[in-house]
């Protein structure tokens, strides 16, 4: 298959496992872009359904990036379907973290522009660290650009909650984690509750 170097012999020879948790370097580094002309390709489409597979696999994930599945490549996928805004926690109520459903986006390549640079600050947690989480500052509005899963020119404006969860992922590109931007004093451990019982 032409490209068959692209994602290297990892992906092919091994498959994606689970998702990589933090201290593995693949989290660490910043993540390749895409050959010009993969984009629409099998193995990026392969990449794609595998981080799809993965965020629904995940109870209550919203974003995934490709290093997080071990693949250092600029991908990453997001989704909030409506049955997870339905049981959304306490305690900052929804409207003023401004969760909306929105259907999955796919970005290959993505850039990202500051629309609104007003800072909301609320907890947020991922995949590559498990039972925490912490209150991270992040814009109300940005724009990100890419290409989807056919290689298309692709954008959109998120705001509110889905802004936050794309600079997320767009810091896994970066090799930059959650806890890097975290007001570090909000740093908690989800069950501390019940665990103090
Ligand atoms: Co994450």
């Amino acid at each position: 298959m032409a490209g068959r170097g692209l994602l290297g012999a990892w992906w092919w020879a091994r498959g994606l496992g689970p998702v990589r948790q933090v201290g593995d370097p693949v989290l660490r580094g910043a993540a390749a872009p895409v050959a010009a002309g993969q984009a629409g390709g099998a193995e990026v489409r392969a990449l794609v359904g595998a981080l799809v597979r993965a965020l629904r696999r995940e109870e209550g994930c919203v974003g995934l990036s490709a290093p997080q599945l071990g693949v250092p490549l600029q991908v990453f996928v997001a989704e909030l379907p409506e049955r997870l805004l339905r049981r959304a926690p306490p305690p900052a109520p929804r409207p003023a973290r401004q969760m909306r459903a929105f259907p999955l986006r796919v970005f290959v390549n993505p850039t990202l522009r500051v629309l609104d640079a007003r800072l909301l600050s609320f907890p947020e947690g991922c995949r590559s660290l498990p039972g925490f989480s912490a209150a991270v500052p992040r814009y109300q509005a940005v724009l990100v650009e890419g290409l989807n899963e056919a290689g298309e020119e692709t954008s959109w404006e998120a705001s509110g909650w889905a802004a936050r969860i794309v600079q997320h992922e767009m810091d896994h590109l970066q090799g930059i984690l959650y806890i890097d931007r975290m007001d570090s004093k909000t740093f908690a451990n989800l069950r501390w509750a019940q665990l103090a019982e």
